[in-house]
Formats: structure tokens, sequence, C-alpha cells
């Protein structure tokens, strides 16, 4: 059987894509404080341009064009077909943003088109990511501005630390993973931030941590809470893939596993879990 690595790429053009598009609305809910405080530290203002790298289904696409206004222009440019598919569908008529399949690493850009390079969450997945944020840059204007928001460590954030550290008895080790490989914890060491952004160009490079903790399931009674916590753990994300190839006795050991620590945690008719990440914001030279 192969064994999978919790670690290992998220498979964007296929089945994660096609599990982030069946939980959008739930995924977007989870995500939306983190895309907002990325979206204060751009700034973005009435009339500008946006890159939105990593669009996913479009949520933070949206809440961009809806800061730049008609004269503004937002391009979301994601890897994952069905994805892209589902933020074509949500777009409102005449608002101005428009979405693109394409790897963004390597893509053809508009050069020098863009006031802003923006992320949620869509930039820790590039095999080479000094080169993918070099090409990248080469769409922003001289003086243009990056303002992302990714996962510190995964030790700082429960809702993967958590559920890893239970299954550790009930599934076979596996190798450690490389900090440093693709995938949602690869930019939590700023030291590595800041050497991959100087190196692609960017000037004014700066970490803020901004944590918070939220609903990560929900329900009508506190049992109902965790029983969803726990599944959607088993659906998307590192858990998920850790466990995928497991027969049915061990994800149920594990499933029982994971539900008694989220059954610790606080919340009422919700499993409150806390999240830790950085808002990283850069510039482009201005010549
Ligand atoms: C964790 S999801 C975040 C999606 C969205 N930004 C959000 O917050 O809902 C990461 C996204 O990055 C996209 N992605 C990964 N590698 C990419 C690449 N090389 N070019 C463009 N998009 C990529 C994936 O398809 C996925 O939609």
């Amino acid at each position: 059987m192969a064994q999978r690595d919790a670690h290992q790429v998220a498979d964007w053009k296929g089945q994660s894509g096609e599990r982030w598009v069946a939980h959008q609305a739930r995924l977007d809910a989870r995500v939306a404080v983190f895309g907002q405080a990325a979206i204060e530290a751009a700034a973005p203002a009435t009339g500008e341009r946006v890159l939105d790298v990593g669009c996913g289904a479009g949520a933070s696409s949206l809440a961009l064009a809806a800061r730049v206004g008609a004269g503004g222009h937002v391009l979301g440019v994601d890897i994952s077909e069905p994805l892209i598919g589902r933020a074509r569908a949500l777009a409102p008529q005449d608002t101005p943003v428009q979405f693109r399949v394409a790897d963004a690493s390597s893509a053809e850009l508009p050069g020098g088109a863009f006031d802003i390079l923006f992320s949620r969450f869509g930039v820790m997945f590039f095999n080479d990511p000094t080169g993918a944020f070099a090409h990248m840059r080469r769409a922003l204007k001289p003086g243009g501005r990056v303002a992302f928001v990714c996962w510190r460590g995964m030790a700082e954030n429960d809702w993967v630390r958590l559920p890893m550290d239970v299954i550790k008895g009930i599934v076979p080790p596996t190798a450690p993973p490389d900090p440093e490989a693709p995938g949602p914890f690869s930019f939590g060491d700023p030291g590595r931030v800041d050497r991959i952004l100087t190196a692609a160009g960017f000037t004014d490079i700066a970490l803020a941590p901004f944590d918070a903790s939220i609903p990560f399931g929900e329900g009508a009674t506190r049992d109902a809470a965790i029983d969803d916590a726990v599944k959607m753990t088993f659906e998307v994300g590192p858990l998920s893939r850790a466990l995928a190839d497991h027969p049915d006795d061990i994800r149920a050991r594990a499933s029982a596993a994971v539900r008694a620590a989220f059954a610790d945690l606080p919340g009422e008719r919700s499993v409150m879990i806390d999240r830790a990440t950085w808002i990283i914001t850069a510039r482009n030279p201005a010549s």
C-alpha cells in the first residue's frame, strides 16, 4: 500500500481542489478573518490593480474588487480549474474581477501592471519560491506593494498540531517532513521568508504575527460541533492526506483520538481552535 505523507504537496489540480470546492463556503468562513487582515495590510485604494495569487474560489479577489471599485481591477490566478470555475460562478456581474487558470510561478503575466501582489494562503506551494516571487514581481509596477497571509509553523497551529500529535501512535511513523518542502507550513520560518523575498528582489520586507481563535466545527449541540470538526479534519488538509490510504480500522481509531482531543477545546456549539499566521508585506523597488 502506498503510504502517504501528511506533508505531501496538496494535489490542487485534482482531489485537493475538488475537496476545496465541495467545502468552499465553510473553508472561506474559517479563513475570512486572516484574509481581511491581509487586505488591511495591502490597503487597496480606489482605482488600483491587484493580482490575487492562488485565489481559489475567489473570496479574497471579490473583497479586493469591492475595495478598488469600478475604476480598478483584480486578476485572480489559480492552478486549479474547479476552484476557478467556482470563483467565476460566485462573482457578481459587473465586478471588476477576472479569473484565470494558471500557474502563477511561470504563467505569462502583464509586465509592470499591478499595484498590489496579494495572496490569502496561496503562495506556499511553489517548488521554487524565489523563482516564483521573482517572476511575479515583474508583474508589479515599480514601487508596487506585496501583502499576503500564510501559516506560521505547525507547532503553533493547533488545528493541525493537535490531530497530528494524537494519531502518532496509531498510524505507522513516516519520515519527518522537510519544513521547506512546498506545503501549508513552508513559510513558517520568518528568516526563510525574508531570504526568499530578498532574493526575489523585494525590499521593505516585514512579517507581523496575526492569531485568531475560530470556530473549527459547528453544530446544534456541542457533540455535533465536535463531530463536525473531526469530519472536516478528515476531509481537508494535512490530516486527510496523512490518513488517505489507511484501512478503515486505523481511520476509526484515529477519528476517536482526534475527537477526544477536540472535546478538550473550548466552545459551546462550536470547537474553538487557535490559528497562527504571518501577515507579510514587502515592496517592489521604485526603479
Ligand atoms: C490553501 S488554498 C487557498 C485558496 C484561496 N486563496 C483561499 O484563501 O480560499 C491554496 C491555493 O493555491 C493554489 N495554488 C497552488 N499552487 C499554485 C500555483 N503554482 N499557481 C497558482 N495557484 C496555486 C491552489 O490551487 C489553491 O487554490
